[in-house]
């Protein structure tokens, strides 16, 4: 078979991005970032739609130039159709089935939170056929934390989730609570560095089978904080590296127990992390270590294929493509996706 061009856009949150594939291999990876949100402190939706809107054209532009190929040389149009903010995707889906209507090629359909976890079979991330199903994988964003069973490339058991805020949720309200800016993850990991990780103790909230909550942990941050500051106006500056070190290192112990819990109950010896908290230092160094105690290969990712990308959304399209799981012209979005197959 002759090789396959996906263009790919993912626009499910506050990054535009597109990307073309030629087959599994990623010629150009475009990321737009949205800095509108940072004053705010969150994503507000409906700036995000706005953003998308002004960018989604130049993205695709931008990546057509940088992988060198034309509109004429693509095959299909992968697009983000959930989970996510629904104006968000909306913008993606239709500049998508633009695309699809007018170049008359196949619309393919990708769950968001699948291809984070596809992103591992991008050609030249790992050493081919290392990675083997089944493997556990671990998605932790700002939107979602998932413990999976990847059974093959389009077929998934979601073995636990979190039943409140997601890990990255987690991470950026709690910086929220310190002051500091957004996304609070990579602030968080930078600040922790310098830290004292067992300064404070913040509650692991132990819940039942392989799910995770973290809004416990949120509320506990404010409420030391609350506590502290009425005696010491300058506690959190005072102690920012430390209580930043102290609370990642929570939210990264709650991960690594559902992880071994979970590598417990498959009897998996692969495990492949990826969404944007997986770029976090101190869970990357836990994983490893756990990887090296317990005899498992542990996957992560390449810092730009954790965050939002629309290469992993290329990738799980090519699965799709091979398949020739197609997608009709009249598909909307889908803002909450339960499990990963809407058949
Ligand atoms: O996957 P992603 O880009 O978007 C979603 O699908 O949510 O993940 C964004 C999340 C944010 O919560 C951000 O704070 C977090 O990933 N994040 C990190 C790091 N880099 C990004 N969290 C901890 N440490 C990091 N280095
Ligand atoms: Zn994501």
């Amino acid at each position: 078979m002759s090789s396959v061009y996906i263009l790919a856009i993912e626009s499910s949150c506050d990054d535009t991005s597109v990307a073309i594939l030629k087959d599994n291999e990623v010629l150009s990876n475009v990321v737009c970032n949205q800095r509108i949100h940072e004053k705010f402190g969150g994503v507000v939706p409906e700036l995000a739609s706005r953003d998308h809107l002004k960018n989604i054209i130049v993205t695709i532009d931008a990546a057509l130039k940088e992988a060198a190929v034309t509109l004429k040389d693509i095959n299909a149009i992968a697009v983000t159709r959930g989970p996510g903010l629904i104006g968000s995707l909306l913008v993606g889906i239709s500049a998508a089935k633009s695309l699809s209507l007018s170049l008359q090629i196949p619309l393919i359909e990708i769950n968001h939170i699948q291809a984070h976890i596809l992103a591992h079979f991008i050609k030249n991330v790992h050493a081919e056929n290392k990675l083997q199903f089944p493997f556990l994988g671990l998605i932790v964003s700002g939107g979602h934390t998932q413990l999976v069973l990847v059974k093959n490339y389009l077929e998934y058991e979601v073995l636990g989730e979190t039943l409140d805020d997601a890990a990255g949720e987690a991470l950026d309200k709690g910086a929220k609570i310190l002051g500091l800016g957004f996304p609070g993850g990579p602030i968080i990991d930078t600040l922790a560095q310098t830290g004292n990780e067992n300064q404070f103790t913040f509650p692991k909230a132990h819940i039942q089978e392989l799910h995770f909550s973290f809004s416990g942990i949120k509320t506990a941050l404010l409420y030391l904080i609350q506590k502290e500051v009425k005696q010491n106006p300058d506690f959190i500056k005072e102690n920012l590296n430390d209580l930043c070190a102290s609370y990642q290192k929570t939210i990264v112990e709650m991960l690594i127990n559902g992880v071994q819990q979970a590598l417990e109950t498959t009897n998996l010896k692969q495990i492949a992390i990826a969404g944007g908290v997986s770029a976090n230092s101190k869970l990357r160094k836990e994983l490893q270590q756990l990887s090296s105690a317990k005899k498992i290969d542990t996957f992560l990712l390449p810092l730009k294929y954790c965050t939002d990308n629309a290469a992993m959304i290329g990738i799980a399209a090519y699965y799709k493509y091979l398949n020739k799981d197609f997608a009709s012209l009249d598909i909307v979005p889908i803002t909450r996706w339960e499990g990963f197959t809407n058949k």
